[in-house]
Formats: C-alpha cells, sequence, structure tokens
C-alpha cells in the first residue's frame, strides 16, 4: 500500500454510469429489480448516473434507499444563455450528490478540454457537488510509456486552483472502456498508487490519503473483488455492467453470486 493511502478509511464508492442508455421505463424497471438485491449492502456507497432524462424517476426510486443519485457532465454556470446544458444548481435540484467530470467519451468524442474540465469542476465543487473526475490514457499513450505522464497532466489541469473536498477520481485507461479488455489489477494499482502520489505533491498527503480513487474499464461482477483486493483501490465505476440489475448489484457486493 502507498504510506499516503494508509491510516485513511475510505469508504468504497461503487458508481453506475449508464451513458446514453435506458428509457425512464427501462431506469424505473431496472431500479425496481435492483434495489431488493443490494439491500442491507452498507459495505460500499452505490451511486447511479443516468441521463439526465432518468434523473427523477432514479430520484424516486432511490429516495427511501442509500443510494445516491449522480449526473453524467455539468456545465459551470449556475444559469444563463447556454443553450442545452445543465447547471450544478439544477442537479442539486434534483438531489443529485455526484457529478461525473472529464469522462473520456467526452474528452474524446465531444472535444471537451481540459480548461473546460477545470471549469467545471470548480463549479461542481463551488456548489456542494462531489466530482468523480476521470483520467486516463489511451492505448497508444499507453504503448509509447506515456501513461503516467498523461494522467499527471490531466490532475494538474484539471485541479488546478482547486483541492474539492470530498473528491472521487476514477483512473479509466481508456482501451479499457467498453472493450471487454480490462487493466490487470496490478497496472490498476500502480496507476491509482502513482494517481494518489500526484495528488500528494500537488497538495497534501493528508488530503490525498481521503480522496477515492476508482477504477473503471470492463468492470464486471466476475473481476470487482480482484481490483478490491488492491490497496489503493477504493472502488469502481461502471459502463456496461451497470446496464443489466442483478450484474450492477453483483458488483456493488464485490462479486457475491458472480
Ligand atoms: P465500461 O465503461 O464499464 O463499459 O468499460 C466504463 C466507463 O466508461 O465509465
Amino acid at each position: 500500500m502507498s504510506k499516503i493511502a494508509a491510516g485513511h478509511a475510505r469508504k468504497r464508492l461503487i458508481a453506475a454510469n449508464w451513458k446514453m442508455y435506458k428509457t425512464i421505463a427501462e431506469a424505473e424497471r431496472f431500479m425496481e429489480e435492483f434495489l431488493p438485491l443490494i439491500a442491507g449492502q452498507t459495505e460500499a456507497e452505490a451511486v447511479i448516473c443516468p441521463p439526465f432524462t432518468c434523473l427523477p424517476a432514479v430520484r424516486q426510486a432511490v429516495r427511501s434507499s442509500q443510494v445516491q443519485l449522480g449526473a453524467q457532465d455539468v456545465f459551470w454556470e449556475n444559469q444563463g444563455p447556454y443553450t442545452g446544458e445543465i447547471s450544478p444548481a439544477m442537479l442539486l435540484d434534483l438531489d443529485c450528490r455526484y457529478v461525473i467530470i472529464g469522462h473520456s467519451e467526452r474528452r474524446h468524442i465531444l472535444g471537451e478540454t481540459e480548461a473546460n474540465i477545470n471549469r467545471k469542476l470548480k463549479a461542481a465543487t463551488h456548489a456542494g457537488l462531489i466530482p468523480i473526475f476521470c483520467v486516463g490514457e489511451t492505448l497508444d499513450q499507453r504503448e509509447k510509456e506515456l501513461a503516467r505522464e498523461i494522467v499527471n497532466q490531466q490532475l494538474a489541469k484539471g485541479l488546478q486552483d482547486l483541492r474539492p473536498d470530498p473528491l472521487a477520481v476514477a483512473y479509466e485507461p481508456v482501451w479499457a472502456i467498453g472493450t471487454g479488455v480490462n487493466a490487470t489489477p496490478e497496472d490498476a494499482q500502480e496507476m491509482i498508487g502513482y494517481i494518489r502520489e500526484c495528488l500528494a505533491r500537488m497538495y497534501d498527503e493528508d488530503w490525498a490519503g481521503k480522496v477515492r480513487i476508482l477504477y473503471g474499464g470492463s468492470v464486471k461482477p466476475g473481476n470487482i473483488a480482484s481490483f478490491l483486493e488492491q490497496p489503493d483501490i477504493d472502488g469502481a465505476l461502471v459502463g456496461g455492467a451497470s446496464l443489466v440489475a442483478p450484474d450492477f448489484a453483483s458488483i456493488v457486493r464485490f462479486g457475491e453470486n458472480a
């Protein structure tokens, strides 16, 4: 275990990123099936990040449960002439507690810049939302042995002039997202330990020891336990497998019934 990780109790965080999947009716059916499957599970904090259109339905469903609500993106102003955008205030209005920021699909498909990710992290933090800040290298960057440098830059630029507390970071190697090819738990630990060192260097060890750092990229019921065995890995950000209620429930239960 990295020295920084030791001595801090970090509750595990298992977050579902539904991406652009599910209608309202499908979200309601998922929640009806999912909630009983995780009843009594208190070891991990479970978060559902549905599309914006499903936030009210999922909010209603999680009302009397421990499950938290999150969004997949946010804009950096609270209101104004920003067609198509959703503000931190609007997410709070829907009882969102978390928000994913800087996901690689937004970086690579939608051209999200480091400067805008920094603005979003600042706005979310100042509003009281907990960011799930995504970083990770592409296959090309990994093959050129640039993974550490890239992730270090993403952290430095995203968190410039900002120290969110609380903060969650998701290490998601781009080549592992939606491909079925996950990073090995040892490789993920190596990068996540490094991320914690970067955070400690940027600010201080005490804060870095409290940040929850998740792994994301082809997490499934059958491999979640091997990631959570790693000392610096505090949870997972789950795409594909979070769309199927029994699979996501098994992941929230750390691979039980896998
Ligand atoms: P995946 O997606 O679990 O389908 O690989 C992870 C993510 O994009 O957050």
